[in-house]
Parts: C-alpha cells; sequence; structure tokens
C-alpha cells in the first residue's frame, strides 16, 4: 500500500514551482512524479518587488498570497493528472510556500512564506501543510535550514562522512557523519549570479556557467565579499535574499564599475564555491565525498570550482535522487512528520530550544 505525499516548493531564486509526488510506503523515500511549473514573468516581478519594496500595499500582498495559493494548487493538479493517480490517493501537500522575508535574528524574529494554504486545499481537494518555519522560530531557532534533516534521513552511509551542498538561491551545506549532523547557509547560491547575469545579458541565469567561465576572478573583490558579518557567525545560522541583496552586491561594486562584468561573473561563481568550501573547512578536516542538488548543480564552471579539493563531488543523482527534485521531496517528508504529529526540526541544526512540530494543517476531508 503506497503512502503518498506532495512536496510544494519554490526557493529565493523565484524560477517557479517544484512538485514531488513521493512514496514513503518503502524503507527509502520513491519519488512517484515531478512538475514544474515557472513562474511568469509578471509573478515573478511581483514577488520581487515586494520582497524588496518592504512598503507594500496590502491589496498587493493579500492577491499575491492568493494568486500563488492557485498556482501552487495547478502544480500539484498538473502533476496528479500527469501521473493519473486519484487526488483522493495523497494523504497530504507540503507546502513551503514563497519566501518574502527571513528575519529569524530581529527582536521580533519571523519568516514570512506566502502561498494560501487554504486555497491550495481548497482547488487540490487534499489536506495541505504550510507554514512550516516559524513554529521552530516561536522556539527560538532560526527556522531554517530544514532540509537537512532529510539529507541526513536519505543520504547517510555508514562510516562515510559525506556533505550535502543544496545550491539554490541561497546555499545551505549538511555535514553527515555517523555521529553528528552539522548544517547551515553558508550565504548566496545563484542569486547574486542571476542577479547579475539578468543586469547584463537580460537572462534569467548564466547558462552551465559559461559566462563565469569566460571572466577572470577579480582577487581584491573575492576577498571584500568575504569580508562579510555573516561568515563571522557561527551556526545556527541562516541567511536570505534580505541580506546578500543587489544592494549589497552594487555596493562592493561602486569602485569597480570599469571591471569587465564577466570578470565580476566570474568573481560571483568563485565567491559561491568558496562560501561551500569554506563552510565546510571550518567545522571538519575531512569529507569523503559532496553531493550536489538545487539549480547550481546545473552550472558546470561552479562544479568545477567546487572539485578543486581532496574529495569527490558528485550529483545527488548518484545516490537515487534527481538533484532538482530533492528539495520539494523534503517538504513531502516534513508534511508527513507534521500529519503523523512528530518533530521536523533539529535542534542542532536551526537552534531551537526544543523539538517541535512544523506547520499548521489545513485539512481536507
Ligand atoms: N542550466 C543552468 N545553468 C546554470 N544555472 C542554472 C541552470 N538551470 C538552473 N540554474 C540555476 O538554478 C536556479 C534555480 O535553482 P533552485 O534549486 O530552483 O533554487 P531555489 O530553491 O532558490 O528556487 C536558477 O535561478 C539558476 O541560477
Ligand atoms: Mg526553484
Amino acid at each position: 500500500m503506497q503512502e503518498l505525499y506532495i512536496g510544494l516548493m519554490s526557493g529565493t531564486s523565484v524560477d517557479g514551482i517544484d512538485a514531488a509526488l513521493v512514496d514513503f510506503s518503502g524503507q527509502k523515500p520513491k519519488l512517484i512524479g515531478f512538475e514544474y511549473l515557472p513562474f511568469i514573468k509578471e509573478v515573478k516581478t511581483k514577488i520581487e518587488t515586494l520582497s524588496l519594496n518592504q512598503a507594500l500595499f496590502l491589496k498587493d500582498y493579500g492577491e499575491l498570497d492568493c494568486k500563488l495559493g492557485h498556482l501552487f494548487a495547478q502544480a500539484v493538479n498538473n502533476l496528479l493528472d500527469k501521473v493519473n493517480i486519484p487526488h483522493s490517493a495523497i494523504t497530504a501537500i507540503g507546502s513551503h510556500g514563497q519566501t518574502l522575508f527571513h528575519a529569524p535574528n530581529e527582536q521580533w524574529p519571523f519568516s514570512l512564506q506566502i502561498g494560501d494554504p487554504n486555497v491550495i486545499a481548497e482547488k487540490t481537494k487534499i489536506t495541505t501543510v504550510a507554514d512550516f518555519r516559524r513554529r521552530d522560530i516561536a522556539a527560538k531557532g532560526q527556522g531554517a535550514p530544514l532540509a537537512p534533516a532529510f539529507h541526513q534521513a536519505v543520504f547517510k552511509t555508514n562510516k562515510r562522512k559525506i556533505c550535502v551542498a543544496n545550491i539554490g538561491g541561497i546555499a545551505n551545506i549538511s555535514i553527515i557523519s555517523d555521529d553528528k549532523l552539522i548544517a547551515f547557509d553558508t550565504g548566496t547560491g545563484n542569486t547574486l549570479m542571476d542577479y547579475w547575469c539578468q543586469k547584463h545579458l537580460n537572462k534569467a541565469y548564466d547558462d552551465k556557467g559559461e559566462w563565469a567561465k569566460s571572466g577572470k576572478v577579480i582577487p581584491k573583490l573575492l576577498e571584500r565579499f568575504k569580508q562579510a558579518g555573516y561568515f563571522k557567525l557561527a551556526p545556527p545560522k541562516s541567511t536570505g535574499k534580505e541580506y546578500f541583496s543587489s544592494h549589497w552586491l552594487m555596493q562592493h561594486l561602486v569602485t569597480y564599475s570599469q571591471s569587465n562584468p564577466n570578470d565580476i561573473q566570474a568573481t560571483l561563481c568563485q565567491f559561491t564555491a568558496d562560501s561551500i568550501i569554506d563552510g565546510i573547512q571550518e567545522h571538519t578536516a575531512d569529507i569523503d565525498e559532496l553531493l550536489i542538488c538545487g539549480g547550481g548543480v546545473h552550472n558546470h564552471h561552479l562544479l568545477a570550482l567546487l572539485a578543486t579539493r581532496n574529495y569527490k563531488v558528485n550529483s545527488t543523482e548518484t545516490r537515487g535522487i534527481h538533484p532538482d527534485h530533492v528539495e520539494a521531496m523534503a517538504f513531502a517528508w516534513l508534511a508527513k512528520k507534521s500529519i503523523n504529529h512528530l518533530p521536523g526540526n533539529l535542534i542542532e541544526v536551526t537552534g531551537a530550544n526544543s523539538l517541535v512540530i512544523l506547520g499548521a494543517v489545513y485539512s481536507y476531508s
């Protein structure tokens, strides 16, 4: 008897919605189907405008929340049509939502994800779990990253120390050994490279990292990037586009207006690679393998830069899960935890003062 859940993810890259249908009845979660619904430009712009301009009209906010709920539901409905599985066969959806703001270290900490789960439950006729981060924040955690618990559950191997790097808009690592898990956000993943590419080439991303590869790293600029206060913090820590923002980048580039744009891109790519490599090295002497998931896996230049240490670098596909599917599968897995009244956070990762059941349940019966 299958045990089916759907995970919905749309990350800080604001590229679109990933929907993963997962069967949890076996020893390891098994992907049954996957759907990707790219955001049209208008939606992407609305999300970015709302998250960047911190002054907003409540009507814009409410409408986008509702609209995204409809788009999430559409991704689920497309997916179930494709695999021809009835909605009634799905126990629940886990919807991460679209992050508009992540501020876990303020006096009144919060993390804001939108995409109305009432709409998702109603339009899909499936019980929906959403708002995964705020309970952990209420328990004094970072509310992020949440995927490392899933990385540990599916990728842990006996006697080998591995690291999983999920390279989305923001990147996070999970260093997994027999007795320990160390996991945190390392900083920017693709977000600054995407911004720079959009600005100069009018393309959403640097396909395969070819443009970065054509440039030369500017060592002084790279060093400036690395001076960011975030790198001086010890985990538990998490970050977002509020910190590694286009504004942050442009401030650093004030004295580099004469530099070649592809040299800046090369430097940004090296910055992402070094943040991951340094993040690993600060916390462990050695690992056997670095497994990559998230959209960064398609940036061949970035992968080449990551493969300059004495460990193997592979896609998570070599371990049975396609790198584009990992994050959405993680939210199916977290939904299963919540539905079964089990905690989904890890104290050692988020820094919460207790294990808590994540998310709110929007039932459909
Ligand atoms: N062919 C490609 N070449 C280089 N980068 C790519 C390619 N395809 C996707 N990406 C990168 O992956 C990002 C999307 O990754 P994703 O894991 O969905 O991030 P998020 O979770 O933040 O949405 C894109 O914004 C882009 O930077
Ligand atoms: Mg994405």
